[in-house]
């Protein structure tokens, strides 16, 4: 008779620090991107109504970024856990990292930095060859294409059906975000009472009263490895 337990499934909630061992720049580090950029001149839907050179230039300086970066041990370790648990990646990054390091089902919050998006609807998007994305670069019905990222003032899509994967959650992994910026930050409320959860981060996260909140207070390459060496090692990971 077959097991009739399911392997036990694990969400991580990524943010900006998932990817600074990579070398990229967060956002609200010192020296982070919002320090060196107004972020509404280059992230917003005014912003490209007025400037979309600007705004062209900010995300193709951070494309060649992404591309010559490489997935480091907490995008890899991530990717380990499929090994044994069914897992799911939300992330607010746009970079492609995780996917890289070879995480199979990875939902983007924000955006993915690699792809671009028709002006006019129905918004088809389509993958950017190269690292360049410039003013005249149409779809194939001849509208502008713009970056496919969420902006500030945008609607974030993908946000009901992540808190409902969370929901799912037995095992939840929030690395590498200030919780600053919401809705996303939400998602940190979605997971059951019982699930077991972790926030990883260098310095203190202000965060609500949550049950089962362990708080491993190191940079993801670290904090992420450890903690997933431990959860591999664990014998149980089917749930019945
Ligand atoms: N390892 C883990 N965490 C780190 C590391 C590291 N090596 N270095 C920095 N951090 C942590 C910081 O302490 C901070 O808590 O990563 C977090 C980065 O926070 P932000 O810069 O605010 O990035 P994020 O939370 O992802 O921002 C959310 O804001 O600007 C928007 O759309 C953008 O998706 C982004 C959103």
């Amino acid at each position: 008779m077959g097991s009739l337990g399911r392997r036990k499934k694990i969400v991580v909630f990524s943010g900006a620090g998932m990817s600074a061992e990579s070398g990229l720049k967060t956002f609200r580090d010192s020296d982070g991107l919002w320090e060196n950029y107004n972020v509404m001149e280059v992230a917003t839907p005014e912003a490209w109504e007025a400037n979309p050179e600007m705004v062209l230039e900010f995300y193709n300086k951070r494309r060649e970024q992404v591309i010559d970066a490489q997935p480091n041990e907490a995008h890899i370790a991530i990717a380990k856990l499929e090994d044994k648990f069914e897992v799911e990646v939300i992330t607010q990054n746009i970079d492609n990292l995780h996917e890289r390091a070879g995480s199979s089902k990875v939902a983007h919050l924000h955006g993915e930095l690699l792809k671009s998006r028709s002006t006019a609807p129905p918004y088809d998007v389509f993958d950017i060859s190269g690292s360049e994305l410039n003013m005249g670069d149409v779809c194939p019905r001849g509208f502008q294409l713009r970056p496919h990222v969420v902006w500030f003032g945008e609607a974030v899509p993908m946000l009901e059906v992540a808190q409902e994967i969370v929901a799912t959650a037995d095992i939840f992994i929030v690395v590498g975000t200030s919780l600053n910026v919401y809705p996303a930050a939400s998602l940190v409320y979605c997971a059951t009472d019982s699930a077991k959860k972790y926030l990883i981060d260098p310095k203190d996260v202000k965060v609500g009263q949550i049950k089962r909140l362990r708080v491993i207070k190191e940079k993801a390459g670290k904090g992420v490895s450890s903690l997933v060496e431990e959860l591999m090692a664990e014998d149980r990971d089917i749930v019945f």
